[in-house]
């Protein structure tokens, strides 16, 4: 069915005499247009949360806002057969969700994505509907705060907001895209009859592999397959195409603004830069500490006389962390940590046993009581067919309930991860309650954030005692540094890579990297932001960025979002421990990385308003509320990480290493790789 027709004959009055005859491709630019041009107090408010034009003391109300009954009642209007609309989805994804986990019924995952779909496609329909129909209200003519955060967030799209057309030609490239990461399409080694995928295999044996060369041929095998008829470097300019288009939708000029749509914020970007140079010291400590290791480990092989990192070894450094066999070793390898996967089969013994844990620890700091029902309707187990080397768990919006799907596998890490699936739920069963439109979190990440604290109390040696999984509360100096490097090495040289994949992407979209130049633009972010350089010298004949960067591209787990829920997560997780007052600053009995705020109704409430608020409010107001801040801030990371920064500064002088780099990129337009 054409849109277009549809809106010709559903045109309020309103509408009418603000968009005479015009398709609906059109009725969105010219609405655009129109709030840039003639409102453009309208499009300023929309990054103000509060009136700023002539609100002065000798303004009444009738004159701030003139037409605000006839505003408010079109919006209501709209946003009422939007909420009715959104009931009878949220039905059918309950029903699906029902139909999926209940046996007999004959459904499983595979005839069950059709449905999925189609459930998708009648939700993207009704927002790119509703967003055309709320685009006609001039936001700061409502005088309802609630009303106008709503109109605010429902009238502008991402990619949702390109015609059906677009859209199914941006999915399309973002499914090539994705491809990259998992068919197999590069030759084993020294078998071409073999072909393996990034993930798992080559992820995997870049876990294990103790030789260099398999490294490389990998890192560079992988690309040159990608570099191919250029196929990696054209799907991904035709996505930036659509995304640009999506963005001219909404009147932005600059692309960007509607990639960071939902932060609300001009130059959002410096912003996160800011974090990123607040951690660099750290960084650069525990960067050096770990090119001397890799250094004593691989000899002379290396190429690094730059002082940066090869980027294929950073990938092993990386995957390896949490690997019971590391190729590097651990600050203290005889001081190893205590192994729970024992004590975790015999005292937790069932999956279900996780989720009851993981709900506890949010009932004792006074939220949310999962009900029987929760347990007996909406907690099931993902079917056997589909748990291959690692399965997720899902958690479903359907409200008033809250559902979950888990994987039924026993570990450390599926208990730490289920905390996160927790905080997530308790976060569906409080937005649940607000009007549509401001049920959700404030801005992309914000959920995350919340559950990345939770997920960082339940690794604590304290909280793994609480469940008995360890003998102590604490562990000993040498181990609880081994337990930060690990850590570290997982937080630390993450957040550099989700800053540069989100740069990249943002400046190539916003025409600051040329397409000449896109692949030394990358290399000297790396080198930049991560003190990292290719394994070999490039060029532009190669487009070089790692599977974690296409991965990114899905507006559903972008590296935006990442990058906020580690950094922001780590700013409740301070925040909660001050709270709970299991983190006395100062005080070596009451670290910040041995709090679980466990019991604590303090961090609790601070947690509680945040998630009752949904987007009610700005993120920062939100974020205000626990943290007392209102910026992102690298304090949570640098006070975590303390003790490592010491210990790291010290073993770095001991061994006269120095740290940063050089600056050097290994790439050039000119440069020729077969010479
Ligand atoms: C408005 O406020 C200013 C100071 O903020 C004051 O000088 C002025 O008299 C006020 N005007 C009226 C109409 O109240
Ligand atoms: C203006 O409207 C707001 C919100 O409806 C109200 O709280 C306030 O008292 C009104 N002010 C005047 C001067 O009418
Ligand atoms: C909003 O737009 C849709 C489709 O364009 C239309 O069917 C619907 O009636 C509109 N809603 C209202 C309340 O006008
Ligand atoms: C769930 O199953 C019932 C009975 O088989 C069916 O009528 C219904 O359409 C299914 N719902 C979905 C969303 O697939
Ligand atoms: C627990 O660990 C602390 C610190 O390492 C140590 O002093 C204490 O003796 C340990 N307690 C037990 C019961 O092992």
């Amino acid at each position: 069915m054409r849109a277009s027709k549809m809106i010709d004959r559903h045109l309020t009055p309103h509408q009418q005499a603000l968009l005479p005859n015009v398709t609906i491709t059109r009725c969105r630019l010219l609405a655009a247009l129109c709030l840039l041009l003639c409102l453009s107090s309208a499009t300023l408010a929309t990054q103000t949360p509060t009136p700023v034009v002539a609100a002065t003391n000798a303004t009444t109300n009738a004159t701030k806002y003139p037409h605000a009954a006839v505003y408010e009642a079109h919006a209501n209007q709209y946003l009422d057969w939007a909420s009715t609309r959104m009931q009878g989805i949220w039905a059918r994804r309950r029903s699906s969700f029902l139909n999926l986990t209940t046996k007999g019924r004959g459904y499983n995952a595979i005839n069950q994505a059709p449905i999925k779909q189609e459930i998708e496609n009648d939700y993207r329909h009704l927002v790119y509907a509703l967003a055309m129909n709320l685009s006609t209200i001039p936001v700061m003519q409502l005088k309802d705060p609630v009303l106008r955060r709503r109109v605010r967030r429902l009238a502008k799209l991402q990619l949702y907001g390109l015609p059906d057309k677009d859209y199914e030609e941006a999915k399309d490239l973002l499914h090539t895209m994705q491809t990259f990461i998992t068919s197999r399409m590069v030759c084993s080694l020294g078998d071409c009859q073999q072909t393996v995928a990034m993930v798992p295999a080559i992820v995997n044996h870049a876990m294990r592999t103790k030789s260099l060369a398999d490294l490389e041929y990998f890192w560079r095998v992988w690309r040159s397959v990608l570099a191919d008829r250029n196929r990696a470097k054209s799907a991904f300019i035709s996505y930036v195409r659509m995304l640009r288009l999506a963005a001219s939708y909404n009147g932005h000029i600059t692309p960007s603004r509607t990639w960071y749509l939902y932060y609300d914020t001009d130059n959002f970007q410096r912003e996160l830069e800011n974090v990123v140079w607040e951690i660099m010291p750290l960084y650069q400590e525990l960067h050096a500490y770990l090119l001397k290791c890799v250094r004593s480990t691989y000899g002379e092989k290396l190429y690094a006389d730059e002082g940066a990192i090869p980027a294929h070894v950073l990938e092993q450094i990386v995957r390896q962390a949490w690997s019971p066999r590391p190729v590097f070793r651990t600050p203290f390898p005889t001081h190893q940590l205590p192994t729970v996967k024992q004590r975790l089969e015999e005292i937790l013994v069932t999956p279900v046993k996780i989720i009851k844990k993981s709900a506890e620890f949010f009932e004792s700091i006074g939220l949310n009581h999962m009900s029987d029902s929760f347990y007996e309707r909406f907690s099931r187990r993902i079917g056997d067919e589909e748990i291959g080397s690692d399965c997720h768990a899902e958690v479903f919006y359907f409200p008033p309930e809250a559902a979950l799907r888990y994987c039924p596998k026993l570990d450390y890490k599926k208990l730490m991860q289920m905390h996160g699936n927790m905080a997530e739920l308790q976060y569906n069963l409080y937005r649940g309650r607000l009007p549509f439109g401001v049920d959700s979190e404030p801005c992309p990440g914000f959920a995350a954030a919340i559950g990345e604290a939770a997920v960082i109390a339940s690794g604590t040696p304290r909280h793994l005692n609480r469940l008995h999984l360890l003998f102590n509360h604490s562990l000993s100096e040498e181990q609880s540094m081994n337990r930060l490097f690990r850590m570290g090495i997982h937080t630390i040289l993450a957040i550099p890579q989700y800053f540069i994949n989100d740069k990249f992407l943002v400046d190539v979209m916003d025409g600051h990297i040329g397409a000449q130049e896109l692949n030394c633009a990358y290399w000297n972010l790396q080198n930049k932001y991560a003190g990292i350089v290719p394994p070999q010298r490039r060029n532009e004949n190669t487009f070089d960025p790692d599977f974690k960067f296409y991965r990114g591209l899905n507006p559903e787990k972008p590296n935006t979002e990442k990058l906020l829920s580690e950094i922001l997560g780590y700013q409740f997780y301070r925040a909660f421990c001050l709270a709970s007052e299991q983190y006395r600053p100062g005080d070596p009995e009451y670290p910040l990385h041995n709090c679980d705020f466990h019991g604590s109704t303090k961090a609790g409430d601070l947690m509680r308003q945040m998630m009752e608020a949904g987007a009610t409010r700005h993120w920062r107001d939100l974020m205000e509320i626990a943290t007392g801040e209102r910026k992102l801030s690298g304090k949570g990371v640098m006070e975590y990480y303390a003790p490592l920064y010491t210990w790291l500064k010290e073993q770095n002088k001991k061994n006269g290493v120095e740290a940063g780099w050089e600056t050097e990129t290994r790439c050039s337009k000119d440069y020729n790789i077969s010479s």
